[in-house]
């Protein structure tokens, strides 16, 4: 077998700075410049070197840039959004913070369905037969395409290409406007673009919604006791 590379310490110090400084890209943020082929062929290259259950790669990608399509899933997050302003709302009664967060969230700019020039939906498709490894915890197939996500998210980064996650959307929906196969989850929507500037932290925190949390309110050594 042949032998893998060794990384020099400058190597992995880039490799540090691009984790540290990737971030979640809203709509805010996108510029329409078009993503070219080349560059979405290095985040789908990255996306399926990932690693997976099994070597299951349980993975399918849908490329979108038609604006009728993202139009109809800007209005899947635009309903989605409304509930869950309201779960933030019912909270009003836990007093301070979450007053702050029920109008905080109100202005929150939680996606670029349409301002990002390229849309990447994923999933998972779920192996018809029994896949090594993925006996017992019938999660690690999602687990895994969560992995080429983040493997985008990064390679993205290192391009200096913007990607931002959206959860709010009714992912039945979503598989609907589509087409999707039946069997197939949605995990991810993504939005893609070259973006006006990073923020140097989430933006989530810089508006005060939640702090990073320290390692060792995390880590625990041998057993959690
Ligand atoms: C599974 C997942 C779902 C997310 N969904 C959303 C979303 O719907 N809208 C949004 O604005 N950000 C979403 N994000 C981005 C997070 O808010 C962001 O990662 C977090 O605030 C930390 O910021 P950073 O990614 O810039 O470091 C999501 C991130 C993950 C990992």
């Amino acid at each position: 077998m042949e032998m893998g590379k060794s990384f020099t310490k400058q190597e992995a110090a880039v490799l540090e700075e691009i984790i540290f400084n990737r971030r979640d890209v809203r709509g805010n943020h996108f510029s329409q410049k078009e993503v070219g082929d080349e560059i979405l062929d290095k985040l789908l290259s990255a996306a399926i070197h990932a690693p997976s259950v099994g070597f299951s790669q349980p993975w399918e990608f849908v490329v979108i840039k038609n604006d009728a399509i993202k139009q109809q899933v800007k209005e899947s997050f635009n309903e989605e959004n409304q509930k869950a302003k309201l779960l933030f709302k019912n909270e009003k009664e836990d007093l301070s913070p979450n007053n702050e967060k029920e109008s905080l969230y109100a202005r929150l700019k939680l996606e670029g369905i349409t301002e990002a020039p390229l849309n990447l939906a994923v999933f998972y498709k779920p192996s018809a037969s029994p896949v090594l490894g993925q006996t017992s915890m019938k999660e690690a197939g999602l687990y895994s395409v969560v992995c080429a996500i983040q493997n985008i998210w990064l390679m993205a980064r290192a391009l200096n290409i913007g990607v931002g996650w959206v959860s709010i959307l009714d992912p039945e929906k979503v598989k609907c406007i589509l087409n999707a196969p039946p069997q197939n989850q949605l995990i991810a929507y993504l939005c893609i673009g070259w973006v006006d500037k990073f923020l140097h932290r989430p933006e989530l925190e810089e508006l005060n919604w939640e702090k990073r949390k320290e390692k060792q309110a995390v880590v625990y050594y041998d057993t959690y006791l």
